[in-house]
């Protein structure tokens, strides 16, 4: 367990063990908080409460979770974009508290300028810098500090994955059509080489998509009116078009047997001359 000046982490223990977090299965923990602590936030993984104006504490309902972003937290450390982490226990963290205001209550009311997705491709630089898998991040976890740069939250699903979208999907996709069309604007103004990367990618991942939607339809086969289609395909009723077809067929079957024949007759012929080549040597 790490400790700083700033924090007694066993105090902290202390408000925890009041505190109950349970994970629900696509859904928002479940939180029943019996400590003095004021709870500012809950997600899938965690709940977080606040212990003063500089810090507070998310509770995890999985440790592993826990474990997770702690390290995905620790990678970033060296950066201003994630919480500093004050200590870590068993099924918490104590961090940084993020003030500002999140990217989804933002664009709300303010337009997505081109200062802003200038540091939005920063932030993806920075992701990228410490090492996460996924360098892609919703709105409403990205929070825009005063002073114009920005802070994430929520950190550990970014890594210890084995598939990710090869271009920030999530982030794309939280921005909602309009913003999205803005932002990708303004990347195709600033960064011309990654825009043209990033729609290789879209344009694949609706084409998928679309590929799918087909294949799916392709699945609802008519088995129903086969029976009656297939009846097309049948020749014995009409006399005229059977004796036609059995005189094909007998026609076909005999002119197979004789060209095997014929090939038999010729590999024998061949064989044969080897024989007496051999023997003349
Ligand atoms: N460091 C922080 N500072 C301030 N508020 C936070 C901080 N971390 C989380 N929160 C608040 O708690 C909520 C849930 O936290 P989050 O990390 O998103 O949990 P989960 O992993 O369960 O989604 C956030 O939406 C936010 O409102
Ligand atoms: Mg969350």
């Amino acid at each position: 367990m790490k400790e700083t000046n700033l924090v007694n982490c066993d105090e902290m223990k202390k408000h925890v063990k009041r505190i109950k977090v349970k994970s629900v299965e696509d859904e928002d923990v479940i939180v029943n908080n019996k400590s003095s602590l004021e709870m500012i936030g809950k997600g899938r993984q965690g709940a977080v409460f606040k212990i003063n104006d500089q810090m507070c504490m998310k509770v995890y309902g999985d440790v592993e979770d826990c474990e997770r972003e702690y390290y995905a937290m620790s990678l970033g450390q060296h950066t201003s974009l994630i919480p500093r982490i004050y200590c870590k226990g068993k099924n918490f963290i104590v961090m940084e508290m993020v003030y500002g205001i999140d990217l989804r209550e933002y664009l709300q009311t303010n337009p997505l300028t081109k200062e802003l997705s200038y540091r939005l491709i920063e932030m993806l630089l920075t992701f990228k810098e410490i090492g996460y898998e996924r360098i892609d991040h919703h709105k409403r976890q990205i929070y825009l500090q005063e002073d114009g740069s920005l802070k994430v939250i929520d950190v550990g699903r970014t890594v210890w994955r084995n598939r990710t979208y090869p271009y920030p999907r999530k982030l794309l996709r939280s921005l909602g059509k309009d913003y999205e069309a803005v932002f990708l604007q303004h990347v195709q103004e600033l960064a011309p080489e990654l825009y043209k990367e990033w729609q290789y990618y879209i344009d694949i991942d609706e084409a998928a998509a679309q590929m799918y939607e087909n294949m799916k339809e392709k699945k609802d086969i008519d088995w129903r009116s086969i029976r009656k289609k297939a009846n097309k395909l049948l020749t014995i009723k009409n006399e005229k078009k059977h004796y036609e077809q059995l005189y094909n067929l007998v026609y076909k079957v005999v002119k197979e047997l004789k060209k095997q024949e014929q090939l038999k007759k010729n590999k024998k012929i061949v064989k044969e001359q080897e024989k007496s080549k051999k023997k003349k040597k």
